[in-house]
């Protein structure tokens, strides 16, 4: 018997997963691997948390956590969001393990040994007062191509080049606004051109039956050359680098990543072997379609270039998005479903999978609305497969005692059954494709043709009539309802189980279907769904939905701030530095108002200051923060408040940013000072309850 090894792609840990993660990837490898344990397929679905790399250090550091700490905090948070969706898991491991460490370092050495590894100079962004280099995004400057002057180290976004951080003029670290120095740093590459030839033979076995977007990605990337890729970082938190002259830097995460598949099933199992080295396991491995590229070219070529005879990559099912109402589920927004708003919800947590499943994005993108969720529920779940199973048990309570019937069956009834069991052929044909979406419709069909089954027969007429032709119905029926427990188990399991159950039949699978094997009184106790009115609907959308994502007057993040000391900037005429004070700090803004003001006039002045301003760095002088002002004719006048310092200025219903904007956010939200004060849109800007002022009476656009 063939041996499946499935594999969901491993989560990020350091967040909480959303309902697009779920659907993904650990849900639809939870189907397809309880399906094949319904068949009896020997079967193992692994999967954990990926917990190395970069992001896990910066969110540590902004919890003000150890990574070690982060990754327990939400290794846990994951673990029982899967357990609340029912992911059915043989093992959910983490890769923050000595057993990863082993393996990994182990798949390198052989590369190493085997001469797959390259070793080359680069000349990398470092930050002198954090003391450590910086990944591309955290750093900022001026594009050589635009001098846009907050340009960052991947990408301009004023003119759309991509840039190298060490391109740009007048870099300034987004960590702690100092000027990162060139550094060079020696790193290891994974020689991809030298691998490819074994990659391409491998491919012509492999890949004729993945999916189209799976083959049609890796053959051009392929095409397009492959290029010697980087696979260490000068980081601390990561599998560390066991060759000398790199004790300092650990595996870049998405080089130990997919090792983790192995380590996980290695750690939780002492036959790990026997999955991870028999060339007769087939290895499915679920993910969202970003994710591509690692599975088919990255991993397979470590793996390959090691020399052992690894289990390697048999079919591939990756999905696209899953969007939320009108936009994208965002995770740095909290936009969209997470788990725990799932959790929170008093949702059953089979109507989010059925939703979520009957909605997977397995050829293109698929929205969730809660509307959608709504009808699905009251349409399908309720009025279909809801609806067969009770109408047919309490008819059978009603009419029978609950004593499940026998009869003889008619021509009609056995023509029925035959293309019922066609059906579930074509379930089966689904399933064994990962074509998850169109068997989970398959089953709601069958449930459909059940009830107009019901519908046809007429059996509440047949039982003053012919109450034995209203058994025989009632038999073919219940035959029915079990069959649909046993389909739908793979999907819904909790209702499965309900619903075997109130037909005596627990541990049925996939070989009793079709089969008269109901016996008894059966045992129903309540409804399988309930309807979703509008009210709960809406309840849920506004509590649930996430907050909307910043804009307007919520991207700013304003307060006052007095001015204590003001300086010349010494290479450039127009500009002061001001060092403010918030309160709680003190900064330092650099500001075009030296042809406006004295420094005396300044000192002392109660003013308001963008305090969320990403750091931009003005002739060679870091700027935090901007302060407000507002340029008529030839006046210019700064805002000022009679308001303590630090105070948060707001509009009614506002709430404070805490995350850092780009000067082309705040350009883009319209402050206007009027006759009586300041105005975003007709609402009135307040400090506190303090009205604000433009001194010298200027009006017009705030800048
Ligand atoms: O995209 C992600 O969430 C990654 N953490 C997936 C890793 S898959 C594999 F490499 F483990
Ligand atoms: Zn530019």
């Amino acid at each position: 018997m063939a041996k499946i090894l499935v594999t969901s792609a491993l989560p990020y840990v350091n967040n909480v997963p959303h309902l697009g993660n779920l659907i993904g990837a650990v849900l639809s490898a939870d189907v397809f691997a309880r399906f094949h344990r319904s068949i009896g397929s020997n079967i193992k679905y692994v999967c954990g948390t990926d917990e190395n790399g970069t992001t896990t250090e910066k969110t540590a550091m902004e919890q003000g956590l150890t990574p070690k700490e982060l990754c327990d905090k939400y290794y846990q948070v994951h673990k029982k969001i899967y357990e609340w969706f029912n992911i059915s898991f043989d093992v959910f491991g983490r890769t923050s393990t000595e057993k990863h460490n082993e393996i990994t370092q182990s798949i390198f050495a052989n590369l190493d040994k085997n001469g797959y590894i390259r070793e080359e100079d680069m000349e990398l962004m470092y930050d002198p007062e954090k003391d450590m280099f910086l990944a591309d995004r955290f750093v900022q400057g001026t594009c050589p191509h635009c001098q846009f002057e907050q340009a960052n180290g991947d990408q301009c976004d004023n003119c759309g080049h991509m840039l190298n951080p060490t391109e740009l003029v007048n870099p300034v670290s987004k960590l702690s606004g100092a000027t990162p120095v060139k550094k060079v740093s020696r790193h290891l590459f994974l020689d991809l051109p030298k691998i490819k030839p074994l990659l391409e033979e491998w491919m012509q076995t492999k890949s004729k039956v993945w999916s189209q977007n799976a083959r049609t990605m890796t053959e051009g990337w392929l095409k397009d050359g492959l290029k010697p890729r980087c696979i260490t970082r000068d980081l601390k938190w990561g599998v560390p680098v066991p060759k000398k002259g790199f004790e300092n830097k650990v595996f870049y995460v998405w080089f130990d990543a997919c090792i983790g598949y192995i380590s996980i099933t290695a750690k939780g199992f002492e036959d790990w072997k026997e999955w991870w080295f028999d060339p007769e396991v087939e290895l499915y491995q679920f993910m969202g379609k970003d994710n591509i590229p690692f599975h088919t070219i990255i991993f397979p070529s470590s793996l390959l270039a090691d020399g052992r005879n690894w289990t390697t990559l048999h079919q591939i099912s990756s999905t696209e998005y899953l969007n939320y109402e009108s936009g994208k589920f965002s995770k740095s927004n909290k936009i969209g479903v997470f788990g725990d708003d799932a959790i929170n919800s008093g949702i059953k947590a089979d109507v989010f999978r059925y939703y979520l499943l009957n909605n997977r994005p397995e050829s293109s993108d698929t929205v969730f609305t809660w509307k959608d969720f709504q009808e699905k529920n009251n349409n399908e779940l309720v009025a279909n497969l809801g609806n067969l199973v009770n109408r047919t048990l309490m008819f059978i309570e009603r009419s029978f005692e609950g004593n499940i019937p026998v009869a003889d069956l008619n021509e009609e009834d056995k023509v029925f059954l035959k293309n019922i069991k066609g059906e579930f052929e074509t379930v089966k044909h689904f399933l064994l494709k990962a074509e998850l979406k169109q068997g989970l419709k398959q089953i709601m069909h069958i449930s459909k043709l059940g009830n107009q089954y019901f519908q046809a027969n007429e059996p509440w007429k047949l039982i003053k009539d012919d109450p034995n032709r209203a058994r025989a119905v009632l038999f073919v029926l219940v035959a029915l309802v079990k069959d649909l427990g046993i389909l739908i188990q793979p999907y819904l399991p909790d209702t499965s189980k309900t619903i075997l159950s109130y037909v005596n039949g627990n541990s049925w699978k996939w070989d009793d279907l079709g089969k008269f094997s109901v016996k008894g009184k059966i045992s129903r106790k309540d409804v399988l769904f309930e309807k979703i009115d509008n009210k709960k609907i809406e309840e849920l959308h506004s509590k649930y939905g996430g907050k909307q994502e910043k804009k307007g007057f919520d991207l700013l993040n304003l307060k006052v701030a007095e001015i204590v000391n003001v300086e010349k900037h010494p290479d450039a005429e127009k500009l002061y530095i001001e060092t403010i004070d918030l309160g709680n700090e003190q900064r330092k803004i650099v500001s075009g108002l030296a042809g406006y003001y004295t420094p005396e006039e300044l000192v002392g002045k109660k003013v308001i200051v963008v305090t969320n301003l990403e750091p931009a760095k003005l002739r060679g002088v870091v700027s935090k923060g901007m302060l407000l002002a507002v340029a008529e004719g030839d006046k210019l006048g700064v805002l000022e408040a009679d308001a303590p310092v630090g105070t948060q200025v707001i509009i009614e219903g506002s709430t404070p940013n805490t995350n850092q904007i780009s000067i082309k956010q705040f350009a883009a939200v319209k402050l206007v000072a009027k006759e009586d004060g300041v105005y975003f849109e007709d609402k009135h800007v307040q400090a506190g309850s303090k009205n604000i002022t433009v001194d010298r009476g200027c009006k017009g656009k705030i800048s």
